[in-house]
């Protein structure tokens, strides 16, 4: 079964609590939370507030996507404000695999983020060691962007290597990811599809964009 995460960058926040209620009656597993420095990504976005107020409002799991330099000097706040998931990127840490084992000394979900140009191969040998990869389909930043289709067969990569060592890892897919896309990401091997502007963007509300991605697919 494939699970869904709708990623509330794309939210109106003016009426959070009620989109993301509308989110949940549609099914979906959980709330994908993006954190950006400015340095990292060119923008900034959420923070702790949010993930403290989410926490709040949904018994959902929430899955902080960090796109931070230096990740591990903000993992246990994010833990102590409510993730359930923490996603670092590869990009952003000189220690990968003690910012991991940080995640994971906390009883929290660790997870690895992937910009498009960073090939799965540069964590080959930690891959057991992680819960989530998450592979970006944009390079990330901003929400609204077109889905990178070059990366579906990193995508399909991915799947091979998870399921030769490491079969509970979840693989889940970043950006740009709407009606057409959606089935694309499915079928190389995404367990797990994160989603903005389909979902909170969607004309008739995001109960009705979570409904029709479920749908596509
Ligand atoms: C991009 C973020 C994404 C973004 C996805 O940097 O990591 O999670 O919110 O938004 P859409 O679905 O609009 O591409
Ligand atoms: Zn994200």
């Amino acid at each position: 079964m494939v699970k869904f995460a709708p990623s509330i960058l794309a939210a109106d926040f003016w009426r959070l609590g009620e989109q993301v209620k509308a989110a949940e009656e549609a099914g979906a597993n959980r709330f994908h939370i993006d954190v950006m420095d400015g340095r990292f990504v060119p923008n900034l976005s959420l923070g702790i507030p949010i993930v403290e107020a989410m926490r709040r409002g949904t018994s959902l799991p929430l899955e902080m996507h960090l796109m931070i330099q230096e990740p591990e000097r903000y993992v246990e706040a994010f833990i102590q404000a409510g993730a359930d998931t923490v996603i670092v990127h590869q990009e952003a840490t000189p220690h990968l695999h003690r910012t991991i084992q940080l995640i994971k000394h906390h009883a929290k979900k660790a997870g690895v983020g992937l910009n498009p140009s960073t090939p799965v191969g540069t964590i080959e040998d930690i891959l057991a060691d992680i819960d989530l990869l998450l592979i970006m389909t944009v390079n990330p930043g901003f929400g609204g962007q077109r889905f990178i289709h070059s990366m579906l067969p990193k995508i399909q990569r991915a799947h091979h290597l998870l399921q030769q060592c490491n079969a509970h890892c979840e693989l889940e897919v970043d950006g740009g990811v709407d009606l057409q896309t959606a089935p694309l990401a499915v079928n190389a091997g995404a367990d797990v599809l994160v989603a903005g502007t389909a979902i909170f963007a969607d004309t008739d509300g995001p109960k009705a964009g979570l409904l029709r991605l479920m749908q596509a697919i």
